[in-house]
């Protein structure tokens, strides 16, 4: 995206965290699935083809809007 260069991270606070990339445009699918054990960190940015993720397991995430801890898939 021309318009936004700001990196969101995403800390696995277990093992086995995913980090999912959705497609941009009509067509909203899976394109990249990034496996995390705990304590790695990923920085990523939302480009011309990522326009959402989902993080499945716990982890902390932090973006321009603030932080956010979502809970184990154990707990849920
Ligand atoms: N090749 C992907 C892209 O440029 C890499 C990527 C960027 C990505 N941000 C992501 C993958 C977020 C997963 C989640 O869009």
């Amino acid at each position: 995206m021309k318009d936004s260069n700001e990196f969101f991270v995403i800390k696995a606070l277990e093992d086995g965290v995913n980090v999912i990339g959705l497609t941009r445009g009509s067509d909203t699918r899976f394109h990249h699935s990034e496996k995390l054990d705990k304590g790695e960190v990923m920085i990523a940015q939302f480009t011309d083809h990522t326009s959402a993720v989902k993080v499945r397991g716990k982890a902390v995430i932090q973006t321009s809007h603030g932080e956010i801890t979502n809970e184990s898939e154990m707990s849920l």
